[in-house]
């Protein structure tokens, strides 16, 4: 046994990887540096610099105005069809727009509208919070008529499903949650709580920023109601790429989007002075699109269905529990906990690691001077280290020796050289 903790079963384990070959496809300038936070910012694909340079330089550049009829008007469904492949939707049920939070906000309101007469909406405690605000806002909006109940999870890693199943009634109108948590990865049985409110004829809006390219969704076969997602972190779309949102067939037309932009009008250049909506999923479009933004994600799409689904969700088990023994063997009793589920089928593609000296620990991590190198995971209050692991990229040597550094500055308590004052970003 001893010899599976080495370096050397841990390059044993990058030769016999089939993905091993995307890491050359992202731009890894130092090969010392490990990259543990694809969760919060993926890497840059190469294609993607290839891509958007040639929409700067050729497409605004020397095309201009006229790019808009070559491909960029029609980009955000396009493409939206791609993630539906990802997510297992129909092609005309999702398409990219705006931010996760205006998204949210947009279905939130339209399903609330669409089970006008309910006044309860529920969530939980280990949601992001920008969706629990999201929610507290429109509430106000509404007039103060609704009120936004927790499932309080038992012990911050997993949520109460019973309690949750307790809480749904007639009045209940609407569910949002992320299917994978934030801090502990918890992963939602998506087909499970969609069929337990569509008992109650409840509507559920699934938040997948966590999920989608790290886990396998399947929306239509889980009769899911209403998503929403970032592209910027399993996707690889670039910081601030835009977000998308899902609709299902059914629900687009009984759905209003309270925010009645001219790219969700019928014909928006007919400049007609009265709005007519579009139909289809486009009515959940408001303004114009960040075009080169939106470029930058197509080659990142195109790499994740090309490697696919089920073996990049096959790769993050093998590696998240690979880590978890590294933990187990290497870091016990050394005031680490697990914050994450240790069962594989219940947590999605990072790992939270707590100990009491988490943030000075991610500091000593990111600091060249200690040990080989670099190590970039995220710290989330109060006592997270959240390790991303991204399978397209990620290697089990690069796994392997942030744990070892992680050991080291832990057992040599090199954190206390480090202030406790936090960064802007974290
Ligand atoms: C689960 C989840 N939902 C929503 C958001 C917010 O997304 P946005 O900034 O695109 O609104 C994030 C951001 O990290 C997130 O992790």
């Amino acid at each position: 046994m001893g010899n599976l903790y080495t370096i050397a079963h841990a390059r044993a384990l990058d030769r016999d990887d089939s993905l091993a070959r995307f890491r050359e496809e992202f731009m890894i300038k130092d090969p010392s540096l490990i990259y543990l936070d694809g969760n919060s910012l993926g890497r840059l694909p190469l294609r993607t610099a290839e891509h958007m340079e040639h929409a700067i330089r050729k497409q605004w550049g020397e095309d201009l105005i006229r790019s808009w009829n070559e491909g960029w008007y029609e980009q955000s469904a396009r493409l939206g069809m791609k993630i539906a492949q990802l997510i297992g939707a129909h092609p005309d049920e999702v398409i990219i727009s705006d931010s996760t939070s205006v998204n949210l906000y947009k279905l939130a309101y339209g399903a609330l509208k669409a089970r006008e007469g309910r006044t309860e909406i529920i969530s939980d405690d280990m949601n992001f919070p920008s969706d629990l605000y999201i929610m507290q806002g429109l509430i106000k909006q509404l007039g103060g008529l609704h009120t936004l109940r927790l499932v309080n999870s038992p012990d911050g890693i997993s949520s109460d499903i019973s309690e949750l199943g307790r809480m749904l009634n007639r009045n209940t109108a609407l569910i949002t949650l992320s299917h994978v948590a934030y801090k502990s990865s918890y992963l939602y049985d998506m087909e499970h709580i969609t069929e337990l409110a569509h008992q109650h004829d409840v509507l559920v809006l699934w938040d997948l920023s966590h999920s989608v390219g790290a886990v396998p969704v399947n929306l239509n076969r889980d009769k899911v109601d209403l998503a929403v997602g970032c592209t910027y972190k399993y996707l690889n779309g670039g910081p601030g790429s835009p977000a998308f949102l899902f609709v299902r067939r059914e629900l687009q037309e009984q759905l209003e989007n309270p925010i009645q932009g001219w790219f969700g009008e019928q014909n928006q250049f007919d400049f007609h002075l009265n709005y007519r909506e579009s139909e289809g999923i486009r009515k959940f479009l408001a303004g114009t699109p960040p075009v080169i933004s939106l470029s930058g994600l197509e080659p990142a799409l195109d790499m994740i269905l090309e490697a696919g689904m089920e073996a990049i969700r096959q790769k993050s088990v093998a590696q998240s529990d690979y880590l978890l023994s590294l933990v187990r063997q290497c870091l016990s009793g050394m005031g680490v906990r697990i914050g994450s589920p240790e069962i594989a089928e219940k947590r999605g593609s990072h790992i939270s690691i707590k100990h009491t000296e988490a943030y000075r620990i991610c500091s000593a991590l990111a600091d060249p001077g200690v040990g080989d190198g670099v190590v970039i995971p995220d710290f989330r209050e109060p006592d997270n280290i959240r390790l991303g692991i991204t399978p397209l990229y990620t290697s089990y040597e690069d796994i392997f020796r942030a744990m070892m550094q992680m050991k080291e500055i832990i057992a040599g308590e090199l954190y206390g050289n480090y202030s406790q004052t936090r960064d802007q970003v974290t």
